[in-house]
């Protein structure tokens, strides 16, 4: 009995560490400026700490989030990252930012979700139409909430939840997000059902979207970009 105790506890133990690990850690020291060569590094937490003594201003600091990003591609967005990849004193901080532009007239971020991030944005120039849906519900439904945005309105979609934004205005449109993550992580739909490298059988895509063969064939045949 001792015994099945104990090994319940293990297991809610264990339970309580991998949900730990599908999110940051919690920091364990100031701050780790991310290091490329592991030979360099001291600690290990997110990714390998550069020596504290040897950091410097400079490795917590970006620039260039004023420039806008070129929108001139299939979707008419682009998205200007500054996760750990980026600025590497992110490393164990568990928060980052991006900076959106759209084209006028349509410039769309594509429904995307961030597996490790809720997303807290605000529009700086412009209208946009923005929106998630929900996870299934009990009754089977996914459901959608939208808004448009202008200027100075903020927005959360909640982690991991699929999600959009459209520019609707005549002019150009400019959001920057704050995401829960160093290194929340995109899932552009589109791109991972139809553009996966090897493709997804046509048999699946075809049952899971109801459409015929020939559709997915060509959705497969599209070129996929993540802007
Ligand atoms: C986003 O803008 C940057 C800077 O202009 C450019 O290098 C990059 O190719 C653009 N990305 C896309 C997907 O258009």
């Amino acid at each position: 009995m001792i015994s099945r105790n104990i090994l319940s506890y293990i297991g809610v133990v264990a339970l309580t560490c991998y949900v730990a690990y599908a999110t940051d850690p919690t920091q364990l020291q100031d701050f780790c400026v991310g290091v490329n060569d592991p030979t360099d590094a001291l600690f290990v937490n997110g990714m390998f700490c550069k020596n504290p003594m040897e950091a410097k201003p400079e490795d917590f600091f970006l620039s260039g989030l004023d420039k806008p990003g070129n929108t001139d591609n299939r979707v008419g967005s682009n998205v200007t990252q500054a996760t750990a990849t980026q600025l590497a004193g992110l490393n164990t901080l568990g928060i980052s930012l991006v900076r959106i532009d759209f084209r006028p007239h349509g410039g769309l971020n594509p429904p995307h979700t961030h597996p490790r991030a809720t997303e807290l944005l605000t529009v700086i120039e412009g209208t946009l139409y923005v929106g998630f849906i929900t996870s299934n519900l009990p009754n089977g439904e996914n459901k959608l909430f939208t808004k448009v945005l202008n200027k100075g309105d903020v927005f959360v979609f909640p982690q991991g939840l699929i999600h959009f934004q459209i520019n609707i205005g005549k002019t150009p449109a400019i959001a920057i997000a704050g995401l829960s993550s160093q290194n929340p992580g995109v899932v552009t739909i589109g791109n991972a059902m139809f553009g996966a490298k090897p493709p997804i059988s046509v048999d699946v895509l075809s049952k899971a979207f109801q459409l015929d063969e020939k559709t997915v064939k060509h959705l497969q045949a599209q070129f996929w970009i993540s802007p």
